[in-house]
């Protein structure tokens, strides 16, 4: 008679703070019991030898996402999952992108219809949210967190997308009064609109523009902005796909005086630079994302961040575009460069990529590598400690890697619907061998074993650092009573 569904023997396990040597047993989808010598499982895997880490988080992806320009992206939740599962993620945290004029409300019912027949790991949603107006942020905001969608998204730059600083200090009240995250794509719409023209104006529309134009200070003069929003509203605020120095050590000041201000970066910002925006043709538009990536010593500075704190999060930006005419080209093959859609694919390569080039080369460690991978995103959103960890009563999603494997990364061994991928011939070392999915062997020996819509819905809690601290400016002090109460 088998006590566990499933158990794992001889598991070499790393965690975010721990590491240990012993059995997993996994009962309805979760870890019943860690320990040396447990009881037989129906099914048993002797991973002696294996790495034993907590399934990846990717919280920053594009699935199924028409962009501004009514580009949708090349992957529906099927593709984008599998792809997902494939390289190492039991978790995908894509975005319900409002329009302008969009409710809410319908907005977040069509990404849930779009993901529930068709995704094969379990889903949680931020939104994004571009039209905070009254009925969205004081009606259809408190009720979709009640439903679990308790981090949303605000861009400070692209024409259809922006708020202005007005518009973001009432989506950060509304959040903190409601327990909510923001996430901030924090670049400044001016500056990136001057450079543009100029750069048009004297003829230059190769994609290799598109990186002059998205300048560095773009970017952190809209973080540190953004940060002092925050600050003004003692409200959590995470600056996503940070690209470059400036940024970061925006974020970092912030942080050493105390502020709850959270930074991701990503695999483009690690392994890419602006010269492969300069490749032959028309061949830069893959490379062409917002931030874009920049040079070898923003890469340093970028590695030096996942070391020291800055970033908490490590997510792929997966905003997979394809190099044709319904895409990346779709104004054709010489397209200026403010015509090409933004963004890269990452889903299935962030875990290998951060693996090899991060652990195997010594830059950062294991636990630091399952803080930014999975935990802190799984704590930032609200998914702690059901996902994110092995831990008893957590779910069952992890993954036995081979980390001897030496991997040299083609697009055909990719799962995505994309077409190419930004990292096509660089070698790695050590894969996810065998990915579990609360318990189910999703991929094993190189094959999907999951059927379309086997994946869940996660409803999200208040992010545990969206409990105010009470630490208000003295301008906002309800004691003055001036007649404005912040929340
Ligand atoms: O270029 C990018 N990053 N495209 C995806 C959308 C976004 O802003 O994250
Ligand atoms: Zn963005
Ligand atoms: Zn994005």
């Amino acid at each position: 008679m088998s006590e566990f569904d499933l158990v794992i023997r001889n598991a070499d396990i790393a965690t975010a703070s721990d590491r240990m040597r012993c059995d997993i047993g996994v009962a309805d989808g979760r870890i019943a019991a860690l320990g040396v010598g447990l009881g037989p499982g129906a099914r048993e895997i002797d991973a002696e030898g294996k790495l034993v880490l907590p399934g990846g988080i990717d919280s920053h992806c594009h699935i199924d996402q028409p962009s501004s320009d009514g580009v949708v992206t090349a992957d529906d939740f099927y593709s984008g999952t599998v792809s997902a599962a494939f390289g190492g993620t039991t978790t995908v945290i894509p975005f319900a992108a409002q329009m302008k004029g969009d409710s809410l409300r319908d907005v977040v019912a069509a990404y849930h219809d779009a993901a529930g027949p068709k995704a094969v790991i379990d889903y949680a949603f931020h939104l994004i949210l571009t039209d905070p107006t009254p009925e969205a942020m004081g009606q259809e905001l408190p009720a979709l967190i009640e439903d679990g969608v308790t981090s949303l998204k605000v861009y400070m730059t692209y024409d259809a997308l922006k708020i202005d600083d007005r518009q973001m200090l009432t989506v950060l009240s509304e959040a903190r009064r409601l327990g909510a995250m923001t996430m901030v794509h924090a670049e400044n719409h001016d500056v990136i609109g001057w450079l543009t023209d100029k750069l048009l104006e004297g003829g230059l529309r190769a994609p290799k523009y598109h990186a002059v134009a998205h300048a560095r200070i773009a970017e952190s003069e809209a973080a540190s902005r953004a940060i002092q929003l925050a600050r003004l509203m003692d409200a959590p605020m995470l600056i996503v796909h940070v690209s470059a120095e400036e940024a970061a050590s925006a974020i970092k000041d912030a942080q050493v005086k105390g502020l709850k201000i959270y930074g991701e970066t990503c695999p483009q910002y690690l392994f890419l630079t602006a010269d492969d925006l300069d490749r032959d043709g028309m061949d830069g538009a893959k490379f062409c994302c917002s931030p874009p990536p920049r040079d070898v010593a923003g890469q340093e500075a970028i590695w030096r961040g996942l070391k020291n704190g800055t970033f908490q999060v490590f997510s792929s930006d997966h905003a997979p575009y394809k190099f044709d005419e319904t895409a990346k080209l779709k104004y054709g093959p010489a397209s200026p460069f403010t015509k090409i859609a933004n963004g890269v694919p990452g889903l299935e390569l962030r875990l290998p990529l951060l693996f090899s080039e991060g652990v195997g080369k010594g830059r950062i460690d294991i636990h630091e590598f399952v803080a930014l991978t999975a935990t802190n995103a799984a704590k930032l959103y609200g998914l702690f400690p059901r996902k994110g960890t092995i831990a008893v009563g957590a779910d069952a999603d992890f993954v036995i890697w081979d980390t001897d494997r030496d991997v040299t990364v083609t697009y055909d061994m990719l799962h995505d619907a994309v077409g190419y991928t930004p990292y096509e011939g660089r070698r790695l070392k050590g894969w996810p061998e065998t990915v579990f999915s609360r318990g189910r062997a999703v991929v094993e020996n190189g094959v999907l074993n999951a059927e379309r819509g086997s994946g869940a819905f996660l409803p999200c809690d208040r992010p545990e650092p969206a409990r105010p601290t009470g630490d208000l400016q003295p301008e906002m002090d309800p004691a003055r009573n001036w007649g404005f109460t912040p929340h």
